[in-house]
């Protein structure tokens, strides 16, 4: 009895608090009810004001509780107030996974434009930089926590076109990578996630943005077969993922690329 008690305590994530950026859509929204299922509250954020109310309303029906802050990462200027207002809603911080992301362009690097480069690095690479450098403060005071970067395949290997997306994600390794060195005697754990293919809006937009049917149909057909599994992941099998790095499961895994890709970057 008393074994079996203190396995629970060990396990448990009941009462703890997540911020989640790009909660409004696809792995962000997925990781937010795979927490509520845990009993973990969450903060969600994005820029999508009826992408965070689906958000809230699925949180809700799996018996979770959120609050919701509209915020766009790549503002500088309110990263610091979201940390700040994200550790007072519930009174604790423990969890931070960062979501929100933006493809760019699919071009050679000859065709990529400059304003796409920005855009995609202020986001991708600045936004995830500057919530963790606001939100690790909090998790110190909360006498540690866990950290989960949303990278990508394209953050472990080349994907062809998708140069700026591939050295965004490898930033985000490196940023990964060394927060999880210098943090670790602190109890905060910083691990990334590499998705492969995962059907959510991104990818939709992506197919949609072929414009003729044959091609688009044998798009979609050459991306399912690069994966040896023979699809698209969904968003709950990443969400799974990132609860996981944040349990105490994973107490002794430290900086690592998690892919959850169905073979991608092993092919
Ligand atoms: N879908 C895939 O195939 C795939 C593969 C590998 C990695 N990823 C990564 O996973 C993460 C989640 O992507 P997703 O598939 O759920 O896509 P998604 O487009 O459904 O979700 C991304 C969310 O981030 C939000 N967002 C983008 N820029 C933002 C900003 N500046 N401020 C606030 N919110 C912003 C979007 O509005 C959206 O809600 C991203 O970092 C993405 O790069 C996705």
């Amino acid at each position: 009895m008393g074994l079996i008690k203190k396995d629970k305590e060990m396990t448990s994530m009941q009462g703890k608090v997540a911020l989640i950026t790009g909660g409004s859509s696809g792995i962000g929204q997925a990781s937010a009810v795979a927490f509520a299922k845990e009993g973990v509250k969450t903060v969600i954020t994005g820029r999508s004001t009826a992408g965070l109310e689906e958000t809230a309303s699925k949180v809700k029906a799996a018996g979770g509780e959120t609050t919701v802050f509209q915020v766009d990462i790549a503002d500088t200027s309110v990263i610091e107030k979201l940390a700040d207002d994200s550790a007072a809603a519930y009174g604790r911080l423990d969890y931070v996974i960062n979501s929100a992301g933006t493809q760019g362009e699919v071009n050679v690097v000859a065709d990529q434009r400059l304003e796409s480069f920005e855009e995609v690095f202020a986001t991708n690479v600045r936004g995830t930089f500057l919530v963790m450098k606001y939100t690790i403060p909090h998790l110190l005071k909360q006498g540690g926590g866990a950290i989960v970067n949303l990278s990508s395949g394209g953050g472990l290997v080349g994907v062809p076109g998708a140069s700026v997306y591939c050295a965004s994600k490898h930033a985000v390794m490196g940023l990964t990578k060394v927060a999880a060195i210098d943090y670790a005697k602190q109890g905060i754990r910083v691990n990334a996630v590499n998705p492969g293919g995962v059907d959510t809006p991104m990818l939709r937009k992506f197919f949609e943005s072929i414009q003729d049917e044959d091609e688009r149909k044998a798009a979609r057909a050459s991306f399912d077969a690069s994966h040896p599994i023979g699809r698209a992941g969904r968003a709950d099998e990443v969400a799974d993922a990132v609860v996981f790095l944040c349990s105490p499961r994973a107490s002794n895994i430290v900086g690592i690329a998690l892919s959850v890709d169905g073979g991608y970057v092993a092919n």
